[in-house]
């Protein structure tokens, strides 16, 4: 085990956030007890060729509003190696902002309220197809299904490749074997491609033209930007939608209380989704450190990478008491930290945040009292998007 002589021995312990058991098992308890062996707030991995871990809300906020000090250029761990890039999340400040605002006004949010009442309809279509039968999947019969089509249609990306497109995107998503990954990646890109050109050519009232004409500091993006800004969104904005429903409505089978309340009550959504995503985030997010310097009296050196986990600052009970109960009223704002925050907070929450409340509101609204089935238990995933694989219900 190869420990660089400035990490302390107390701080060293092995954890791979890839291939976690405990994460395989129970992400927010996993990460609660590393919180609690590692009190300051950090700790040194050996895996993947050595990382820092974060443990708590501060850390996370100041590497979050440091990225002088913490960069993004490399946001997994291991390293891509620069494989592809993805923008603007990318790029450090002060470029970023040019390249943020490139996307800022497609994600505003009077524009994604224009989407609720479609997004409230393809809800709607997608539990018609589930509702006689009593039972489903969850994941795969309508949390993967409902992110996918909004994309597309926002993108404009043509449906009728509907169905195509869905299964790359879940072999995308899901596949961690890369020899099997790469190449639906290639269909992917080599898809979005061929409908920015199109676009080139002929402008629509659609993201991809938006993306393909846009301006930074005053000249035209090359199309290498344009599909950057294209992977990033499609990475960014499915797995974790699918993922965050999931839990959501996993923690309402368990709360049968709760769940009849959303019923009766389906004002309380907003809430809820905040509380979810607090209670159950799954992001981990990476980061490269650019210069030597002290962390809470850590030396931390250049080019060390940092896993900066949402979970330990969203469960760190500094910042939300009894961190583990999940409170629909929780006093004053819900400072989660499951958009991120500082310069690359999440560009698509609210559009996230609509999906999320109309999923909650539409199941709850159309299906009878529901329950995971207790033999088929959920399969969950680790990686730089945790979540779950596979969630059966019945009612
Ligand atoms: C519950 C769902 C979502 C969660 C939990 C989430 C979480 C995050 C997080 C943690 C980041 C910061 C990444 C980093 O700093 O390394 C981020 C950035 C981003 N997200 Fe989301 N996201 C969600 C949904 C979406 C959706 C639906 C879209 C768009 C379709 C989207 C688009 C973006 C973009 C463009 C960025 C980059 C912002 C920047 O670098 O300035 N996200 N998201």
């Amino acid at each position: 085990m190869n420990i660089p002589a400035h990490v302390p021995a107390h701080l060293v312990y092995e954890f791979n956030h890839n291939t976690d058991e405990g994460l395989l098992s129970d992400p927010q308890q996993r990460f609660k007890e590393l919180s609690d062996k590692f009190p300051g707030g950090l700790f040194y991995s050996p895996c993947l060729g050595g990382f820092w871990v974060m443990t708590n809300y501060e850390n996370y906020a100041t590497v979050a509003n440091s990225p002088d000090l913490y960069s993004s250029r490399e946001v997994t761990i291991p390293s891509t190696g620069g494989m592809y890039r993805l923008i603007p999340v990318n790029i450090d400040p002060p470029d970023h902002a040019k390249y943020r605002q490139v996307l800022a006004k497609q994600f505003s949010p009077p524009r994604m309220r224009k989407m609720e009442d479609d997004i409230r309809v393809l809800a709607n279509q997608l539990i018609d197809n589930i509702v006689d039968k009593r039972a489903c999947n969850f994941v795969d019969e309508f949390a993967e299904q409902l992110p996918v089509t909004v994309f597309m249609r926002m993108m404009g990306l043509p449906l009728d490749r509907l169905e195509e497109f869905r299964g790359w995107a879940m072999v995308a998503l899901t596949e961690t074997d890369p020899k099997t990954r790469m190449p639906v990646m290639m269909n992917i890109i080599g898809f979005m491609t061929e409908s920015l050109q199109a676009r080139n050519t002929e402008r629509q009232d659609d993201l991809l033209s938006d993306i393909i004409h846009a301006e930074i500091d005053g000249r035209p993006i090359t199309m290498e930007e344009a599909q950057a800004y294209c992977l990033l969104l499609f990475l960014a904005g499915l797995d974790t939608v699918v993922n965050a429903t999931s839990f959501g409505i996993r923690h309402l089978a368990k709360d049968k209380t709760l769940q009849q309340q959303m019923r009766e009550n389906p004002e309380i959504a907003p809430a809820f989704v905040e509380e979810s995503l607090r209670r159950y985030s799954f992001v981990n997010i990476g980061r490269i450190v650019s210069k030597d310097h002290e962390l809470n009296g850590q030396l931390l050196k250049a080019d060390e990478m940092i896993l900066v986990p949402q979970i330990p600052a969203n469960l760190d009970e500094q910042a939300f008491e009894n961190a583990l109960e999940f409170q629909l009223n929780r006093k004053g704002p819900n400072r989660h930290v499951a958009f991120n925050t500082g310069p690359h907070n999440c560009l698509g929450a609210h559009l996230a945040r609509i999906e999320l409340a109309l999923t909650y509101q539409e199941w709850c609204k159309r299906i009878p009292e529901f329950s995971e089935d207790p033999t088929v238990p959920p399969v969950l995933a680790a990686g730089p998007v945790m979540g779950m694989r596979n969630l059966q219900l019945t009612w």
